[in-house]
């Protein structure tokens, strides 16, 4: 027989509530059916002096279960109902917390009588990251226990508190070390020898902290203001203006009512998508959960310019040693010297200590010596993007590389697989596509190669989850996942240019529907040089069609000399750091227009930016499936939000075409391939989305075959 995930046992005189739900003790149906019966139970047992409320394993109660949110019979009452229940009781309840308490978890301890947690227990209500906000009454309790202020703070950021922060704001009544049940045990026994213990959030005021008559309000403009596309953000606040000025019922309803309406939410629902998509894309088709991974104590970094310096303080800021080999003495200075100050603007910060920016230094060996990085297991190149540079350098790295130990390369647009043979030991090698600046971004493309070794491969994945980047796994091609589909985007955001829209009208067509940074802003950011130069590479090699208009404005900056914002001046002009409209590209774009018998408009409005820039991307996504590049529409999601400022309330590229409709989609690049002319195939409908619309089903459908 298993073991119930919900008990019930006698300790002396004290009931002790166990949840065993691993791994987090998330709160699944059979928790919340177990909990409800394990309180019915210690009601009516009147032997019993106090409950203490414990999980088993590394934490307490992490959070619900995500996935049942998309059950439309979803809901929260049955759950809601226990913990008032359990807040009713007349004999005192006390919680032991330990690990995360997160969401329903906190919400749960704050239906107890009192809490005591273990040093290292961390509190929030994460909610808002899924586009909700606390559904179990965490909008009415948590601002009685410690003020509007701070609860607004913690359900609108979702950030954690740790154990003594979450004592000195008022989340719970003590911190002691020792054994959670133990601890629990001792506490509740402390507070019925003193004849304490029930006292209830609900019955409580919210504190007077002397808010200014218009705080909500303000609140309200605010959270409009700073998630302008996130509606969780304004219910946020109207929840706990509930909780401060009405009846603990009234607010009751209040949560209820506006948590149901962003449950159903597309942009939670968009939201919920990514962080299963993130979950998913660490899972390769046909490789083993258990492979065997190689193990990596040091690494080595080829070049230590904008990536491979990026690139070395990931590793050294997990603690990881990392050999960086440099071309020339000069060259290594200057990288070192660029961490140093990185690490240091982070201590002027205050997000680090200058012992940890020394601790840091100290673990990055710079040399010009390339047979140092013989010792290291994983060997990463970051040398200018040159293909003939590139593969002498991965020849050379296959020679000095021990046995077994990993070779990656961080290409951006680069046959992986041609590199790998240049190695002579393709099975050791694959692509770990890092984005600038590397030490920021979240986003890792793995690219997994014709020979890579399964646990090349796996080994890769992890180590992307120990430096706490999101790996997503592409196959071989030009620029990947991302870049392959961000060149569609480019090529369309400079027809447009050449046709007449200015750089802040293509910009600002995409930023309104929420992308961080339009295509302009996006490249001069960059760097018009490495876009231009990439361009140029690709043609050479055969990639371009035979379209002598194809990205002619980078070209045409690129050999004016406007590199983009390092410059001053690319796509914009830049005033400091604010760009604006500059007059000499319009005149280049109406140069190239009649060089290439552009017609010039006038009536290029939104709608017509944001079709022509994120269609044509949407259906190179679905050429990326179609050839197996990437395994999941996810996938691709989650490259374009974690890379490239995809708005995450639309769910990415992928999951947004579908919330579109395919068949408006393949419509309109029709449309534009009717209107347009379409002599080099740019609005020809991928197949694969032909065949999706044709049979009426969706990306999220899974795919054919
Ligand atoms: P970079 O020009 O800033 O740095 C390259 C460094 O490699 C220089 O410091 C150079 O001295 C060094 N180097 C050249 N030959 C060398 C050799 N034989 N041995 C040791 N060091 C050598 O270039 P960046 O931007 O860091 O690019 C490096 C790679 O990263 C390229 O493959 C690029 O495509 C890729 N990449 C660049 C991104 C970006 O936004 N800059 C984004 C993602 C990838």
């Amino acid at each position: 027989m298993t073991e119930p995930v919900v008990s019930l046992a006698r300790h002396g005189d004290m009931a002790v509530l166990t949840i065993a739900n691993p791994p987090v003790n998330a709160l699944s149906k059979a928790v919340v059916a177990g909990l409800a019966e394990a309180v019915l139970a210690f009601e009516a047992d009147r032997s019993f002096a106090g409950l203490l409320v414990h999980c088993t394993g590394r934490t307490f109660v992490a959070g619900g279960d995500i996935g049942s949110f998309d059950d439309p019979a979803f809901s929260a009452a049955p759950y809601n109902r226990t913990l008032a229940r359990i807040e009713a009781q007349d004999r005192p309840v006390v919680a032991t917390l330990h690990g995360t308490v997160l969401g329903g978890g906190l919400e749960l301890a704050l239906a107890c009588h009192a809490r005591v947690a273990l040093p290292g227990t961390q509190f929030g209500l994460p909610e808002v990251k899924l586009g909700l906000l606390p559904g179990s009454l965490g909008t009415q309790r948590l601002p009685r226990a410690v003020g509007v202020r701070q609860a607004l703070d913690m359900i609108s950021t979702g950030r954690s508190l740790d154990a003594e922060a979450a004592r000195d704001a008022g989340i719970v009544d003590a911190v002691r070390a020792g054994d959670p049940l133990a601890v629990g045990l001792a506490y509740l026994g402390e507070l019925q020898a003193r004849g304490e213990g029930v006292r209830r959030l609900s019955a409580q005021p919210v504190p007077d902290e002397g808010l200014p008559a218009d705080f909500f309000a303000q609140a309200l403009q605010a959270a409009a203001q700073r998630k302008p596309f996130h509606p969780a953000a304004r219910s946020i606040v109207l929840a706990v203006q509930a909780a401060a000025t009405r009846p603990f019922a009234d607010g009751e309803a209040t949560e209820a009512r506006l948590f149901e309406q962003l449950r159903v939410s597309p942009e939670s629902q968009a939201l919920r998508h990514l962080f299963f998509a993130e979950r998913q894309a660490a899972r390769i088709p046909g490789l083993p959960r258990d492979t065997a991974l190689r193990p990596v104590r040091r690494v080595g970094i080829l070049g230590a310019g904008t990536m491979g310096g990026g690139i070395a303080m990931n590793f050294a800021n997990v603690g990881l040693p990392v050999t960086l080999v440099e071309a020339s003495a000069e060259a290594l200075a200057r990288g070192l010297g660029i961490i140093r100050r990185n690490y240091e603007a982070s201590a002027a910060k205050g997000r680090m200590t200058s012992a940890q920016v020394d601790e840091r230094m100290a673990l990055l060996h710079g040399t010009l010596d390339d047979t140092a990085l013989a010792d290291c297991d994983l060997v990463i190149e970051a040398v200018f993007e040159d293909m003939a540079l590139k593969q002498q350098v991965c020849a050379r790295l296959g020679a000095v590389c021990r046995p077994g130990a990993i070779i990656a390369t961080n290409t951006s647009t680069l046959d992986v697989d041609v590199l790998a043979e240049a190695t002579g030991r393709p099975a050791d090698v694959v692509g770990l596509h890092f984005f600038s600046p590397a030490n920021v971004m979240r986003l890792l493309e793995v690219v997994r190669g014709a020979r890579t070794a399964p646990d090349v491969l796996a080994t890769a994945m992890q180590l992307a989850r120990t430096i706490r980047k999101v790996a997503v796994v592409s196959g071989v091609c030009y620029g990947f996942i991302g870049n392959r589909m961000a060149e569609v985007y480019m090529r369309e955001a400079e027809f447009l240019l050449m046709e007449g829209a200015s750089p802040s009208q293509v910009d600002g067509a995409v930023e309104a529907l929420g992308m961080a940074m339009g295509p302009c802003r996006m490249l001069d950011m960059a760097g018009i040089d490495v876009g231009a130069r990439t361009v140029i590479e690709y043609g050479k090699a055969g990639g371009l069609p035979p379209d002598d208009s194809y990205r002619a404005m980078v070209r045409r900056l690129y050999e004016l000399g406007r590199f983009g914002q390092k410059t001053g001046a690319g796509y914009y002009r830049y005033q400091g750091r604010t760009p604006v409209d500059d007059p000499e590209v319009a005149r280049i774009a109406a140069e190239l227009a009649a060089a290439h018998g552009i017609a010039r408009r006038t009536d290029i409005g939104a709608p017509e930016i944001v079709e022509r820039l994120l269609y044509p991307l949407i259906n190179e996504g679905v050429r990326i499936l179609e050839e197996g590049i990437a395994y999941r529409p996810g996938d691709i999601d989650i490259v374009w939000t974690a890379g490239y400022g995809f708005p995450d309330h639309l769910g990415g590229p992928m999951w947004w075409a579908d919330a579109l409709g395919l068949a408006t989609v393949a419509d309109r690049l029709t449309f534009y391939g009717r209107t347009r002319g379409d002599r080099f195939g740019y609005w020809r409908v991928a197949p694969l989305l032909s065949e999706l619309v044709r049979s009426g089903r969706r990306l999220s459908d899974g795919l054919p075959g």
